[in-house]
């Protein structure tokens, strides 16, 4: 198998970091080109932390990691300390990363990174607000045909929605860069809560992330430790969702999900449903599909998976 290469988009949090370090131990089947960092979960400052920490704790200090948009399209940032703790990756002590962020803004280093690599050859894979992709697009237009494709964690449609009663956090912080995201004609794949909510870190899968028994291994059964008590409390549900690594699980393991494709939109303009994603699967509205939503995870597989790889870093 040739590694599939991606750019990781990402505001980490917890997830998005258990993600960033399942990806980096799957060199077989992704080659990571690079972090753009944006803010989401907290602010900027941290979310660039937070990835270059990931990337250390992963052995691979050599990653370039940007810094790109500070708040969405429009208005003001809404973060989510009360999920992630202040620092965003709050659970276990892990140092202070000492590689340095690279110069230029992270909507750059995507422009010129799909330009320079052959067509259709490069995935985004966006782990948070999708504000710098859709300025990609914006700024460099033709880059959308020239990418393979982007993977988007975000959205729900059966699921009640984590950041309002409709709404998906990563879909609700940016709702109109996701709009231009959805427009774009890029391949598309939408992974929602709707999957991840089954994809839960129950007592035992944190205990057998502990029992890996290396620094990640630890540091991972921490993270996942501390997102724990939020969800389950509000969802009633076995265990905390692990949102972005169902991601990296679809394009290591494909064969775990199922999906349909899709005609699917997001709410810009009402207060109350702002960032809603609307998913026509019966086709009721007539019109062309935009996007493979997934819709099933094998949750036994995927946590082998994230186990059994983790287990190299
Ligand atoms: C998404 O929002 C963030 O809290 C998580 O990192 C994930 O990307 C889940 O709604
Ligand atoms: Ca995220």
């Amino acid at each position: 198998m040739t590694a599939q290469p991606i750019i990781i988009d990402t505001d980490p949090g917890q997830d998005d970091a258990v993600a960033i370090l399942l990806a980096l131990a799957c060199p077989d089947a992704l080659e990571v080109l690079g972090l753009t960092c944006v803010a989401g979960n907290v602010p900027l400052d941290l979310t660039t932390r937070n990835a270059r920490i990931a990337c250390e704790l992963a052995g691979r200090a050599d990653l370039p990691v940007f810094a790109g948009c500070e708040r969405p399209l429009r208005g003001e940032l809404l973060t989510a300390e009360h999920v992630h703790g202040e620092t965003g990756l709050d659970g276990p002590y892990l140092p202070e990363p000492e590689m340095p962020l690279q110069p230029g803004h992270a909507v750059e280093f995507i422009i010129e990174t799909v330009r320079s690599r052959p067509e259709e050859t490069v995935t985004l894979v966006a782990l948070g607000p999708l504000t710098n992709i859709a300025t990609a697009f914006e700024t460099a237009p033709e880059i959308a045909a020239k990418l393979r494709g982007i993977v988007v964690m975000g959205g729900t449609q059966h699921v009640a929605g984590n950041a309002t009663p409709s709404a998906e956090f990563n879909m609700h912080v940016d709702p109109h860069a996701a709009d231009i995201v959805m427009r774009a004609g890029v391949p598309l794949t939408l992974v929602p809560l709707d999957v991840t909510h089954r994809a839960l870190v129950t007592p035992p899968r944190n205990a057998a992330l502990r029992a890996i028994g290396t620094p990640v291994g630890r540091a991972v059964a921490d993270l996942t430790g501390f997102i724990e008590r939020y969800d389950p409390d509000r969802f009633g549900e076995a265990g905390a969702p692990l949102h972005d690594p169902c991601v990296i699980g679809w394009l290591v393991r494909p064969d775990l999900f199922r999906s349909s494709r899709v005609n699917l939109t997001v709410e810009t303009d009402d207060d109350e449903t702002l960032g809603m994603t609307v998913m026509d699967w019966p086709g009721a509205q007539g019109r062309a599909p935009n996007a493979t939503v997934l819709n099933e995870i094998e949750a036994e597989g995927f946590f082998d998976l994230l186990i059994e790889r983790l287990a190299r870093l």
